[in-house]
This record gives C-alpha cells, sequence and structure tokens, in this order.
C-alpha cells in the first residue's frame, strides 16, 4: 500500500475544474506594511509588536467589494489566511486573547469575509499557520523573532523551551482546526503552512501532531482539500509549489501526475508591502495563470489588503486585468487541463484541452506575422475561431508539396492557420480549436488551395 492510499483523501474534482483562485493575506503584518515575515527579518519581540494589535482598525474593510473583485477576477474560490505566524487571529477564537476582536476592529473579520465570498459563489479555503511566534508554549527555534532578535545563548535559549510545551501548543491547534471546522459551514481547503525539519531544530510532524490533524479534518469535514505542508507523506491532496511556476505537470515519485496548485504573489510579498516595486505586469500574471493550466494545474493569486482593509490599487489594477481577459476566455481555463501528448504547441504558444468538449485552446504569447503553424493536427481539426470574438480563422491542410514565393512548404500533417496581421485588443489571444468527431468534415482548405 502507498503513503497515499493509507490515508482518506478530500475531494479534488471542483478543485481541477476551477482551476484559479485568490490567496489573501491579512493580519497585523499589513500595518508595518513591509512583508509578513516582519517579525522575523526583524527580530521583533512581542512587546514592540504590541503596537500593532493596539492600534489595527480596518476602517475601511468591506468584504463584499473584495468578494466582488475577486469573482470579476474570474476566481472560483478564495483562501484566507485565518492566523499567520505572527499567531494573530482573524476570528473570534475561543482559545486565544490574540484575535481580531480585541483590536480596535473589534469583530470577527474571518466570518465576514467567508460570508461575503460564499454568496458570491466562491469556495471557501481557510489558512492555518502551523507557525505561532506569538503563542507561548512554541518553542524557540531558528526562525523565531526572539532569536533573531540576538543576545540569547544556546543556554538561554534551552533554558526558555524548557518551560515551553509543544503538547499543549498541539492541543492549542487541534482546538483551533476544530472551531473553524466547526463555527463557518462548509469548508473546502485547508492549507497549513509549513514545516521545516530540513534545518536544525526545524519541526515538522512530531511537532504539529500531523496525524492527529488529519484524523481531526475527515472526522468532522472529510471532502476538505489539504495542501502537503504538514509533512506527513501521503496525507495531502495537492501539492503547493510557491512563486514559481513549474516546468511541466507534477508528478508522485512513480510518475503519476499528482493535483497541483502553485501560489503566487503579484509582487513577491504576501502580506501588504507598500514599498515594493517588483510588481508583475498584468500580462505577465495572465500568462502565469495560463502556463499553470496548460501543465494541468491550478494558480492561487495572493492579494495583501491594506491595513485599512482594502485592495490597493496596484493589486485591483492586476485583478481588473484577470477580469478583462477571463470575460472572453474563461473558457480556455476552467475544465481545462494539459493537451494530450500528441499536441505540440508551436513557440511561445502555449496549448489547453478541455477533455469534456474535446476543444483545444491555443494561447498565442507572442503575436506572429500572418500564420501560426500547429504541427502534426492536420485532419483532426474541425474548425478553428478566435476565442475573443468567435471570428473564423481558415486554416490550411500541409500536405508537404513544394511551397511558392507565397507559401511555405509544410509537413504533411501540419496546419496553417491564418491570422490577422493586427493582434486582437486582449492580452493573450486565444485560438479555440475544435476538433473532429468522427463522420465530422474539416473546414480546412488543401494545400494550393491558397488563402483569398
Ligand atoms: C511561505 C511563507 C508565507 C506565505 C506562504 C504562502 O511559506 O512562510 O509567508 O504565507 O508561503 O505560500
Amino acid at each position: 500500500m502507498s503513503d497515499y492510499q493509507k490515508y482518506p483523501h478530500g475531494d479534488t474534482s471542483w478543485f481541477q475544474r476551477d482551476r484559479f483562485g485568490m490567496f489573501i493575506h491579512w493580519g497585523l503584518y499589513s500595518m508595518p506594511a513591509r512583508h509578513e515575515w516582519i517579525r522575523n527579518r526583524e527580530g521583533i519581540l512581542d512587546e514592540d509588536y504590541q503596537v500593532y494589535f493596539d492600534l489595527f482598525d480596518p476602517d475601511m474593510f468591506d468584504p463584499k467589494e473584495w468578494a466582488a473583485s475577486a469573482k470579476k477576477a474570474g476566481m472560483k474560490y478564495f483562501v484566507i489566511t485565518a492566523i499567520h505566524h505572527e499567531g494573530f487571529c482573524l476570528w473570534d477564537s475561543k482559545y486565544t486573547d490574540y484575535k481580531a476582536t480585541n483590536t480596535p476592529a473589534g469583530r470577527d473579520l474571518l466570518r465576514e469575509v467567508i460570508d461575503a465570498f460564499r454568496a458570491e459563489g466562491l469556495k471557501v479555503g481557510i489558512y492555518y499557520s502551523l507557525i505561532d511566534w506569538h503563542h507561548e508554549d512554541f518553542t524557540l527555534d531558528p526562525l523565531h523573532p526572539m532569536v533573531k532578535h540576538g543576545g540569547l545563548s544556546e543556554d538561554d535559549i534551552c533554558e526558555i523551551n524548557s518551560k515551553r510545551d509543544m503538547a499543549k501548543y498541539r492541543q492549542y491547534m487541534y482546538d483551533q482546526i476544530t472551531e473553524l471546522l466547526t463555527g463557518y459551514g462548509k469548508i473546502d481547503i485547508l492549507w497549513f503552512d509549513f514545516s521545516y525539519p530540513q534545518i536544525e531544530n526545524g519541526k515538522g510532524r512530531e511537532d504539529w501532531g500531523s496525524e492527529k490533524i488529519i484524523e481531526i479534518i475527515r472526522k468532522l469535514q472529510p471532502w476538505v482539500i489539504i495542501d502537503n505542508r504538514l509533512d506527513l507523506p501521503g496525507a495531502s491532496d495537492i501539492v503547493t509549489p510557491e512563486q514559481y511556476t513549474p516546468r511541466r505537470g507534477m508528478t508522485d515519485d512513480e510518475g503519476n501526475p499528482v493535483v497541483w496548485e502553485g501560489c503566487q504573489t503579484f509582487s513577491g510579498s504576501w502580506g501588504y508591502y507598500r514599498d515594493e516595486m517588483s510588481w508583475k505586469t498584468p500580462e505577465l500574471c495572465i500568462q502565469m495563470l495560463i502556463n499553470h493550466v496548460s501543465r494541468g494545474g491550478n494558480m492561487l493569486m495572493n492579494v495583501g489588503p491594506t491595513s485599512r482593509g482594502y485592495f490597493d490599487a496596484r493589486a485591483e489594477l492586476r485583478l481588473e486585468e484577470f477580469g478583462r481577459w477571463m470575460k472572453y476566455h474563461s473558457r480556455s481555463i476552467y475544465n481545462c487541463t494539459c493537451a494530450p501528448e500528441e499536441f505540440e504547441a508551436p513557440q511561445d504558444c502555449r496549448y489547453t484541452y478541455n477533455p469534456e468538449t474535446g476543444r483545444l485552446y491555443l494561447h498565442i504569447f507572442t503575436w506572429q506575422h500572418k500564420k501560426v503553424v500547429l504541427p502534426g493536427v492536420g485532419d483532426k481539426v474541425r474548425y478553428i475561431q478566435l476565442l475573443n470574438d468567435g471570428s473564423e480563422c481558415t486554416f490550411m491542410l500541409k500536405d508537404g508539396s513544394a511551397g511558392t514565393h507565397m507559401f511555405e512548404k509544410g509537413n504533411p500533417g501540419d496546419i496553417e492557420v491564418l491570422l490577422p496581421d493586427l493582434k486582437p485588443d486582449v492580452a493573450v489571444p486565444v485560438l479555440e480549436i475544435i476538433l473532429r468527431k468522427e463522420g465530422e468534415k474539416s473546414s480546412g482548405k488543401k494545400e494550393n488551395n491558397q488563402f483569398v
């Protein structure tokens, strides 16, 4: 029996159809606005971080606006940080005072977000940080802000840790996970972050009690999709590459395809970072989504709301551009995956494929002059159109005969698709290629039956 078979698994069927989700990183770190790891990066002690807790007041928070932006961008699900490494809870947890209800925000922000996104029809995901730099029983390790702060000897660290009890911390997590799975309706994804057993004195499955966490979830909401950061081989439902796009579909050690989701940022950090200047262009963001789906994966695109509670203009712009593109092209994303191997995408292009309709989608990243040649698809194609406006693109079946001064010699089985000189006014144009079913005729012209 493989590790995977040892565990019950969640429902990834909807997930593989929906393809596109919104990640939301929101916490006290949105106030200093210089990375959600600020406590670690700057070695900030609890007492110095307290000012953010005391003053956290998102007066412009309107989760309905967030949900509307996500929906308009074409996103079908979302995952929000209920708690990040700083240990601050967006919900009204019974098990801590370090929560939104005790700040000037004064209410359960998580509930409002979940309600708003659910009302827009998006599926609900909760990010839960395994790391907690605020909890008094969470032992010091090399990532801990108290260690980063400096001034502690090995002996001091041992002494502090001897008074901390990870068993109590585990219980705290079990209680909170139970709370989240019993108080907020149907949860579709639980996103744990993260294990680091590979670094000296790091933490992994024994520290978290990962087996027990899985048990709790499967008892309460067996369908939940669980990510792969609990350090428990076989127990997870999805693989989660971060800040990079895999070059091809992801597989397990035996080479079998796995369900995967790349999580990506607009600018590098996850929490709101005022001065970050490394924002990806909207076009690149759209290409990233296409790359994920063309390799059989999902993309979870992150937004870090400001401390006043709104999405800043740079994020909004990118979401709007996603929406503008998705309005006309979602057919090449939803329900789609990588194309069957026989279809090899031409240079600077990406295929996606809808296995139910048998339609193939060619995403053209760099607009080409006059034509694009699709190798080896010849007699399989019935009809081709631009997806943005449903206008026909005529094509010629190549038979390998000699070229003319106007027509290039091609390989038999290639087709040449005629493109308009002007790139359609969309970020990434897409050809919808309708494959022939048995008995259907192709609309393609034969070689030398020149384009008019
Ligand atoms: C990381 C970081 C983090 C972020 C997460 C998202 O592991 O610790 O800040 O929440 O990735 O994938």
